[in-house]
């Protein structure tokens, strides 16, 4: 009957298609294929292709067990409601029922139900892991913890058309690849078994709004990207010698002077200021907003400030304590490159200054990690003031980059004195590896950008935790191909996605070091980027191959097999409303 029902349903649509003589079916609209080609990134642990298929076909309960994790039974409820918008389809919420059958305890699930989805608490996988086990008439999920419950719904998306992952309802399906026993409005699974857990705990993307500033609708579709490929840090870079984007209560001048500049371009050689006012910042309400979607997607924000070189915006807001020269005029920056013009480190209201901002980024972000910086800070400014002159005295040291460690142990101090739910970590670009004499402690993280495989190791050696992000090819801000197309960025194409692909993070690294390998970053630094739909041009598809190195062993990882994976991705970004680089798609 079904069948019958499907090859009308064909015949109707045809016969639309003729009458109207229109040649493209099933609309100018986009086409999601019903490719049951199994194309996912990050590439799983472990999968075994199996025959047939899952289909939405009837009533299908989705069933929690006897969930007592509220966050877990939050991520089923939030699949429920995002297949709903994607595909029309309601799926049943149900809790499975314990009965004794001839003695023996069994668990009934819903028999009205033609299909079932059913969720497994098991408390001895790790915490990002998760199995998914597709059968024609019943999916099973497992995991321990509400973020591997995630990844598995993650993944079941990336098994159906791309507008569930897109979170867009569309009725327009290619057909080309013969669906003879179902119908695309079914949405059909490929049956699998996969376990799944990620090679390394941190893969991240940092995303630079001090040089440009680019509003919520757009962190959160960067947000949506990320977990679509299973990334959990968000590097949110908010301040910069050309502007500081997020409010403290502390000190409103932060963004009524900081957040504001005049001229949209960053002013390099030939390309001038163009004089007209430019900014914005994020409130409070603002954060809260994205902190929570980041948190649905189990993603965490790390705030950066960087103090305190990349602080002109912050010493032209408050040039009276945070400037070395007070007497001279400040403003935010209108050029790219690396401003003099630090905040004096020798003033206890700088000082003040630096950790009444931490308090207030503790209050905003409740995850684990704080970013203060730590790179490209000239020390000029400071070597002609006197006060920087005693300070550096006043601690024996005849260095002035121990001055910019001086100022970061009393941040240190100020946070460990917090209550533990208030404790954070701090994190550092690698410069604060070099050049000073006075260590800043083994409790830091690195984040190793420039040579960066030897800074990593340089970090592990010394005890301390790091993060990989080379800045070739990880900075993916950088041009990614030679095709005239390109935008104007940094580079000369070279950082294509094979390149990014190729890298490998923790390659011959000692086996001693490797607990000290936090994971992955790709960087997006914004000097040249004033357009939202050029970050995404140039983050994508590159953000996939480094979210795969971050989760994939790297015995799953093949260039090739990505390439061909990554073909259907072009029609989740359209779907999604994201640009993206074209040079690695066929058509
Ligand atoms: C950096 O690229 N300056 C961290």
């Amino acid at each position: 009957m079904r069948r019958l029902l499907f090859v009308l349903l064909c015949l109707f649509a045809f016969t639309g298609m003729a009458q109207e003589g229109s040649v493209a079916y099933p609309s100018e609209k986009e086409c999601v294929p019903m490719a049951q080609e199994i194309s996912l990134i990050p590439q799983p642990a472990k999968i075994c292709v199996n025959e047939g298929k899952f289909l939405f076909r009837g009533k299908v309960a989705i069933c929690y067990p006897e969930i007592k994790d509220r966050e877990i039974k939050a991520v089923a409820d939030n699949f429920v409601d995002e297949f709903k918008k994607a595909t029309g389809i309601k799926l049943k919420k149900t809790t499975p029922k314990k009965k004794k059958v001839l003695g023996k305890a069994v668990t009934v699930y819903d028999k009205k139900a033609d299909a079932h989805i059913v969720m497994h608490v098991d408390n001895s996988m790790g915490g990002e892991a998760y199995k998914l086990s597709v059968a024609p008439k019943r999916i099973d999920i497992a995991a321990a913890k509400p973020a591997g419950f995630f990844y598995a719904f993650q993944t079941l998306k990336q098994l159906m058309p791309r507008n569930v992952m897109a979170g867009v309802y569309t009725d327009s399906f290619t057909m080309e690849l013969g669906l003879h026993d179902c119908l695309p409005t079914e949405y059909p699974v490929p049956c699998v078994e996969i376990e799944d857990e990620p090679r390394f705990g941190w893969r991240g993307f940092m995303l630079d709004e001090g040089r440009h500033f680019y509003g919520k609708e757009e962190i959160k579709k960067i947000l949506d990207v990320m977990a679509a490929y299973k990334m959990n840090r968000f590097h949110w870079h908010l301040t910069e010698d050309q502007g500081w984007r997020i409010e403290i209560k502390k000190y409103p001048k932060l963004t009524e002077v900081g957040a504001w500049r005049n001229s949209k371009v960053l002013g390099w050689g030939e390309v001038k200021p163009d004089g007209q006012l430019y900014g914005g910042y994020y409130t409070r309400k603002d954060v809260k907003e994205i902190v929570d979607y980041a948190k649905q997607r189990f993603i965490e924000i790390v705030p950066e400030v960087d103090i305190p070189g990349h602080s002109q915006a912050a010493v032209a807001s408050y040039p009276e304590f945070l400037a070395c020269d007070p007497e001279k005029e400040h403003e935010v920056w209108l050029w790219q490159g690396v401003s003099p013009d630090v905040i004096n480190v020798a003033n206890p209201k700088a000082v003040q200054f630096a950790k009444d901002v931490i308090d207030e980024l503790t209050e905003m972000f409740p995850f684990g990690y704080i970013h203060l910086g730590g790179d490209e800070c000239p020390t000029q400014k400071w070597e002609r003031n006197s006060d920087c002159q005693a300070l550096l005295k006043e601690i024996g040291s005849e260095n002035y980059r121990d001055l910019q460690i001086h100022f970061y142990k009393q941040l240190k101090e100020h946070i460990a004195q917090k209550p533990a739910e208030k404790q954070r970590k701090l994190i550092f670009w690698n410069e604060v590896l070099h050049g000073n004499t006075a260590p800043l402690g083994d409790d830091i993280t690195i984040m190793a950008w420039i040579g960066a495989d030897n800074a990593a190791v340089d970090a592990a050696k010394r005890g301390m935790n790091t993060i990989l992000s080379p800045q070739i090819p990880y900075y993916i801000n950088r041009r990614q191909s030679k095709l005239e197309t390109e935008p104007r960025s940094q580079g000369y194409g070279d950082e294509t996605v094979e390149r990014v692909y190729s890298y490998k993070p923790m390659n011959n690294v000692d086996a001693s070091l490797q607990p000290k390998y936090m994971g992955v970053q790709a960087n997006f630094w914004t000097e040249w980027v004033e357009e939202p739909e050029v970050v995404e041009y140039l983050m994508l598809p590159r953000l996939a191959a480094v979210a795969e190195a971050g989760w994939s062993k790297p015995e799953r990882r093949d260039y090739k097999d990505f390439l061909k994976r990554l073909q259907g991705e072009a029609v989740y970004y359209r779907l999604k409303g994201v640009s993206y680089g074209k040079h690695v798609f066929e058509k």
